[in-house]
């Protein structure tokens, strides 16, 4: 898969980085599903609306942290793409939060 003396080695890029890599590469453009409801961790049963309450509400920034909270993630890990760009979205709109927060403060 790689070739020898690019520099990665199995250890630096592991098949969990080579999955989410590939998955953001693929999935970049597919939008969300619009049912909250839709199960997103088909494994433990988990849907969007439930992982994207975990996130927010304990303001998650690891999918470990997804996983201890509601089990999401838990298994076959096919579903690490998705809880990482909800966390990504997540991370950017408490992000943007404080900014404009800090910016009413100073101005
Ligand atoms: S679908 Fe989420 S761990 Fe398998």
């Amino acid at each position: 898969m790689l070739a020898a003396g690019n520099g990665l080695s199995a250890n630096v890029l592991n098949s969990f980085h080579l999955r989410v890599l590939l998955g953001t590469l693929c999935t970049r453009s597919r939008p969300l599903p619009q049912d909250p409801k839709a199960l997103l961790c088909h494994c433990h049963g988990v849907n969007y609306a439930t992982v994207q309450r975990v996130i927010d509400e304990n303001s998650c920034v690891a999918i470990d942290q997804v996983t201890r909270i509601c089990r999401a993630g838990g298994g076959c890990r096919s579903c690490h793409v998705e809880i990482y760009e909800l966390i990504q979205a997540s991370v950017a709109r408490r992000n943007g939060f404080w900014k404009r927060l800090w910016h009413r403060i100073r101005n």
